[in-house]
């Protein structure tokens, strides 16, 4: 389906080489680039912060999608904001004041999200559907890549009518394969992320499985 986007997670690229990595996906076919931050708090591993995101920006053309797993998320919007996140996700779990923080996000200039961990429900964000501009599913527990998908399939419905009419996209992360992808396109998400799946089998120097990987899904 050519409304369905899709955002290859760079938590699956080749640390040593992002800037090429983010080129060589969206050479290849990539919709977005989804960036994942993790804190070693708010989930069990740690990656790479603000200064990283500002590094690869310029070899990003298109929507830089940045993913928070921390917490605090406050203290550092203005930070992800400045290094050019177009979108920046926070997730309703890591703090008492999500509605505070997605006003934050806006102020800031980026798009704001919402992250739901597995565990969360649907209805943790039906008081801050007007101040959203992207809803993030989880399909795995936050914290790594290549994990098991998990179906959230009833989760994504009921956001979608609780949504209505409004434009918010529902953004689909962890697990996402061409056997996962049509479960979650077909219960209504429109953004994919996908990590272990989009760079399988390739590299900078030899982009085209991405290219064929991102077809797949
Ligand atoms: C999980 C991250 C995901 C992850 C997806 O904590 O938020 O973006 O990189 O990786 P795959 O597609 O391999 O499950
Ligand atoms: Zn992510």
């Amino acid at each position: 389906d050519r409304s369905i986007k899709i955002a290859p997670s760079i938590l699956a690229a080749d640390f040593a080489n992002f800037g090429a990595e983010c080129a060589a996906v969206e050479a290849q076919g990539a919709d977005w680039v989804h960036v994942d931050v993790m804190d070693g708090h708010f989930v069990p591993n740690i990656t790479f912060g603000p200064a990283m995101c500002a590094a690869i920006r310029p070899h990003i053309k298109g929507v830089m999608d940045v993913h928070l797993m921390i917490s605090p998320v406050d203290p550092y919007i203005e930070d992800f904001a400045k290094a050019g996140a177009d979108v920046i996700t926070a997730h309703v779990e890591a703090g008492p004041h999500i509605h505070r923080t997605l006003q934050a996000i806006r102020a800031s200039g980026a798009k704001a999200g919402v992250a739901l961990n597995p565990g969360t429900p649907a209805e943790a964000v039906a008081h801050l559907l007007d101040l959203t501009d992207l809803i993030c599913v989880m399909t795995v527990n936050p914290g790594f890549g290549g994990q098991k998908f998990i179906d959230m399939s009833d989760k994504i419905r009921t956001l979608r009518a609780m949504i209505g009419d409004r434009p918010v996209h529902i953004e689909i992360d962890g697990g996402v394969d061409p056997k996962t992808a049509p479960i979650v396109a077909q219960a209504g998400a429109d953004v994919l992320v996908a990590g272990s799946a989009v760079f399988k089998g390739g590299s900078v120097s030899d982009p085209a499985p991405y290219g064929a990987n991102i077809r797949e899904i």
